[in-house]
């Protein structure tokens, strides 16, 4: 065997895998994407594009790192050997969107940290450190994203099983308890039901072209798509795991756990504005709507009494967790690349590369208003997509077919007589870059 790190079980995998897909982009993106773009017709899109471009490119995706057995700039190289320049660009840019993403969604995710300490605080009667730990602030942010960081760069410097896999395999199916408790609390609640019309019965007139990038790239950020993620964990991936079927119940977690974020979020957005707090503008869009999330989920706790703080720091904490589970999965690409191309140690080079990432981050927390979507418009919307179709057209377009079906076998020996592969192949190389095209050129 190689010293290249494995999951020692395939639901290692999986969850490790869905780990990395659930995160703020189901309970903070998606939700927040839902409620702006009419919701039933963002959710109906959304569905569409996942199942359509999203899962096929999935597939490719981990194929590329099971195949290549690296970083990605060594695996994407396995598939072109002759063409060494392309595997350096693609598997660069993968790294630098990975760190891109990382570096805003450590601010996010030390929200959640602050969000998790407040009802802490406001149990001993100290409420003016819950306020300031409530409002948007530069050292708030500051000092929460570093936290943050250090738990990604903690995990990360400990390797593959003993990190990464030994936290997703406890943690994530706790959180989807929750999450089902809290859907019944919430839409028994006043009000619940006007937000369950908003997700559910779709208005058409909501689907226009900007509503599709916005699905797209949120389809590519939920399932972490394009950054690498999936490849280097395709790479840790056994030999013996049916890549298809693997990949597609990864796939129905995520979105899974994205559908029931939105059936808790857009009804108790409508429970908090009963309540009296301000969620649409006089002319009818959603007030500030990144922080949508942060400010209707203490609102719902707060209606459920004394058991709401509890409620609070549990829910916090699990959220915590399942924000780290995607951010030692970006952090992984590029320490994995500077272990494997450079030589590096592994302890070494994730407190390097992590601790530049944080100051990058502390660059954006300085200038929030230009930066921060600025940073998640071209990761997200332009990065992921178009590094991820660059691997569909390779694996389509030009590795061979033979090796291709090979690779799959391995974990699938009948998977040249399946649907599947009657459909995948053709759809990869034709289906998927028309519909990215598609989509994007409607957009301009
Ligand atoms: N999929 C993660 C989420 O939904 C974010 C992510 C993007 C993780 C890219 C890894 C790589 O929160």
């Amino acid at each position: 065997m190689s010293t290249h790190g494995q999951f020692s079980s395939r639901i290692g995998f999986i969850l490790a895998a869905a780990g990395s897909a659930i995160g703020l982009g189901n309970i903070w993106g998606f939700p927040t994407q839902a409620a702006t773009h009419g919701g039933a017709a963002f959710l109906i899109i959304y569905l569409l594009l996942v199942f359509a471009l999203a899962y096929p490119m999935l597939v490719a995706e981990i194929i590329v790192g099971r195949y290549g057995q690296g970083d990605p700039i060594k695996s994407i190289r396995a598939l072109l050997p002759k063409n060494k320049f392309v595997g350096t660009l693609l598997g660069t840019g993968g790294l630098l969107t990975a760190s891109g993403i990382l570096s805003f969604y450590a601010i996010l995710a030390g929200w959640l940290v602050a969000y998790f300490f407040a009802p802490v605080f406001n149990m001993l009667g100290m409420e003016n450190v819950a306020v300031w730990l409530q409002e948007f602030g530069i050292a708030r942010n500051i000092i929460f994203m570093i936290l943050f960081m250090l738990l990604t760069i903690l995990v990360v410097k400990s390797g593959v099983s003993d990190g990464i896999e030994r936290w997703s395999v406890r943690l994530m199916p706790l959180l989807l308890i929750l999450f089902v408790v809290l859907i019944a609390y919430i839409l028994i609640q006043d009000g619940a039901s006007e937000g369950l019309k908003m997700y559910l019965i779709p208005d058409w007139s909501h689907i226009t072209p900007s509503l599709m990038v916005s699905a797209m790239g949120q389809a590519f950020f939920s399932l972490s798509l394009g950054s690498c993620s999936i490849m280097v964990y395709g790479s840790y991936l056994r030999k013996d795991a049916n890549i298809p079927k693997t990949g597609a119940q990864v796939a129905l977690l995520d979105t899974g756990v994205a559908f029931m974020a939105g059936l808790l979020i857009l009804p108790a957005m409508f429970v908090a504005q009963k309540n009296g707090v301000q969620i649409y503008d006089d002319a009818g869009a959603l007030i500030s709507s990144g922080s949508l999330v942060f400010d209707v989920l203490p609102e719902m706790f707060k209606t459920m009494g004394v058991m709401g703080s509890f409620v609070a720091i549990i829910f916090f904490f699990l959220m915590i967790i399942a924000a780290l589970t995607s951010s030692i999965s970006m952090l992984e690409i590029p320490v994995s690349t500077a272990i494997h191309q450079y030589n590096h140690e592994r302890e070494k080079s994730s407190w390097v590369i992590g601790l530049l990432i944080t100051v990058f981050s502390a660059v954006i927390i300085c200038n929030f208003d230009t930066l921060f979507g600025l940073v998640i418009t071209i990761t997200t919307q332009y990065g992921q997509p178009l590094l991820s179709m660059s691997y569909a057209l390779i694996l389509g377009w030009i590795w061979s077919r033979k090796s291709l079906l090979e690779e799959i076998k391995q974990g699938y020996p009948d998977v040249d007589r399946s649907i599947f592969w009657k459909i995948w192949p053709w759809y990869l190389r034709v289906v998927c870059p028309v519909l990215m095209l598609m989509v994007f050129v409607s957009s301009l």
